[in-house]
């Protein structure tokens, strides 16, 4: 049956990833919501995204930004859209986990809900088969335990306004009661065949300041499950998950789950690979009142304002975190379509890291 996506975050990590495993059918055409400046513009983005990609034929893209109204598109686009789209797939999102939170909220729930509008606008026309909203394993803040693929907000916390507002996000999905399905990444690094990512970000800020040799001291515990899934797995799961019907109304924590390393074993992992020196731990609530307020004066140097600032955003993942239950998922994906195990593909991530140079990799 034919099908046209529209797709939204198609120049990000998890959009990019998924264009291949969208277009492998033939019978899918997709409709890529891109920010553009202008016309020629629009059409370098689609491209770049149409370079050696299978199926390139089948993508084709319009000007727009989720956090306008109608999403910012043309009279011609939106009648576009409405006559031409079956299904939506909302990927975009604003990752930096610092952003104000009026602004997370611009971009985050306000972009959701710009989408849940075309899909009423859709529904309403009997045209919507089905809407897969990408959300983060990291609604779940700063639970610990085991996390249910049921669960939204259990009134938890939140480490930033990026967790906040993903979280917020998930519950305006799930009031629209359209045909929606929710999937969870948890922290995505590159392909596990080649290494390749478009985002140097979130587990990537450690590995590099490790293998640089600029901190060997690190504040979070060793027990600490760290959850990591390759991108190239996580589009087959998604792609694999909404190719399925009876998936429409439930959530997937796409995830390593139970088989989620620790801090002390992603080290040992790391170590093997780059003959590094052992981490000394420090307790994350000690590190935070006593020892970072004596490394101040290293923000007056531009490297060290970096670190700060990086490890201000991203060490809060290393000290505390849930394990996701990934029942749902196993039931979509069968036994042998969980995430691979990290020890399988990290060399290559790794590895492909350091060549480029971690480019990109930390904030600012
Ligand atoms: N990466 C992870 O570790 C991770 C983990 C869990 C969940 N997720 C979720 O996965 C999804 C995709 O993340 P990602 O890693 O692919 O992020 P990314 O690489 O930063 O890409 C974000 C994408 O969203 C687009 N975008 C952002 N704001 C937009 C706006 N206002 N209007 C239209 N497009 C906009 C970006 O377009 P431009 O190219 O124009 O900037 C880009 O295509 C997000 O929903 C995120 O929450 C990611």
């Amino acid at each position: 049956m034919s099908d046209t996506v529209l797709l939204t975050g198609a120049t990000g990590q998890v959009g990019a990833a998924l264009l291949p495993h969208l277009l492998s059918a033939p019978e899918t055409r997709v409709l890529a919501l891109i920010r553009a400046k202008n016309a020629e513009h629009l059409a370098t983005r689609l491209a770049e995204l149409r370079r050696d990609l299978p199926g390139g034929d089948r993508l084709d893209a319009v000007a727009g930004d989720v956090t306008l109204p109608d999403l910012g598109l043309s009279a011609t686009d939106r009648a576009r859209v409405d006559a031409d789209v079956t299904s939506l797939l909302h990927s975009a999102a604003a990752v930096s986990f610092d952003l104000p939170e009026a602004e997370a909220m611009r971009q985050n729930v306000g972009g959701t809900e710009a989408m849940l509008a075309i899909g009423r606008r859709l529904a309403e026309r009997g045209r919507l088969r089905r809407m897969d909203h990408v959300s983060t394993c990291y609604i779940a803040g700063r639970r610990t335990g085991r996390v249910l693929e049921t669960e939204i907000d259990v009134g938890q916390s939140f480490r930033n306004t990026y967790e906040q507002t993903k979280c917020r996000s998930e519950l305006r999905v799930q009031a629209s009661g359209l045909p929606i399905s929710v999937h969870r990444p948890s922290i995505v690094v590159g392909s596990s065949k080649t290494g390749a990512t478009r985002a140097f970000n979130v587990l990537y800020w450690p590995l590099k300041i490790y293998t640089r040799g600029w901190w060997r001291t690190f504040p979070g515990r060793p027990e600490t499950p760290v959850d990591v899934v390759p991108v190239d797995w996580l589009a087959h799961a998604i792609a694999k998950i909404r190719a399925q019907p009876e998936t429409i109304g439930k959530t997937f924590h796409l995830a390593a789950g139970e088989a989620a390393p620790s801090v002390a074993e992603m080290e040992k992992l790391i170590r093997g690979i780059t003959g590094g020196p052992a981490l000394r731990y420090v307790h994350p609530g000690f590190y935070r009142y006593f020892v970072r307020p004596l490394l101040w004066p290293l923000r007056l140097t531009r490297r060290g304002s970096r670190i700060f600032r990086g490890g201000n955003v991203y060490l809060a993942y290393f000290g505390q975190n849930p394990v996701f239950d990934t029942s749902n998922a196993r039931a979509a994906l069968g036994q042998a379509g969980g995430a691979p195990p990290v020890a399988e593909y990290f060399e290559t991530v790794l590895k492909y890291a350091m060549e480029k140079g971690f480019a990109g990799a930390t904030p600012g």
